[in-house]
């Protein structure tokens, strides 16, 4: 009984300090709408996630739903990805598998994402609050 105790304090000491250090790499909380800036002005995740209409315009209430890419595979390029998948609410990626992919450019199966998908470097703390947004979308 006793070492039951011991572990479950141990696991809980454990978890909390994990929980502090990810706190602390990131700078503190992730800020959602700081993110949702980044996204649709500067990182310009929302130019190729979001569906447009006939004028090519963005559909802004179906925003990050997933878009078909509206230019050819370049001719020097081997690989090439024709869709961009839905992002609003991060169906296929956990917070952390997305921060990897926009620090690293490494996609959640160790290899990087097919061009156009740009191979992003943000910062630790950009990257959670791209992710923060991404997920309060429905
Ligand atoms: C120039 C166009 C473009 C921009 C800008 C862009 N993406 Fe992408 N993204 C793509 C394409 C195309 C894919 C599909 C790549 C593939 O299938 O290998 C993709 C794939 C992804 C995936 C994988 C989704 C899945 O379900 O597998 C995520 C996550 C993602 N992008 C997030 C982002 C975020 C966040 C940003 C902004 C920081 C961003 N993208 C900016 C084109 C873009």
């Amino acid at each position: 009984m006793k070492y039951v105790v011991a572990a479950i304090a141990l696991c809980f000491t454990l978890s909390l300090s994990t929980a502090q250090q990810k706190a602390t790499e990131s700078g503190g909380k992730a800020n959602t709408e700081r993110g949702r800036y980044i996204a649709e002005n500067v990182a310009l995740c929302i130019q190729c996630h979001t569906p447009r209409d006939g004028s090519g315009e963005l559909i802004f209430s179906r925003a990050f739903e997933g878009a078909a890419i509206p230019v050819a595979k370049p001719a020097q390029l081997r690989v090439w990805a024709e869709f961009a998948p839905r992002i609003a609410g991060l169906p296929q990626y956990s917070d952390e598998q997305l921060i990897t992919l926009l620090t690293t450019g490494i996609g959640r199966e160790g290899k990087p994402l097919r061009s156009p998908m740009p191979t992003f470097k943000l910062s630790r703390q950009d990257a959670a609050d791209v992710a923060a947004y991404l997920r309060s979308l429905k």
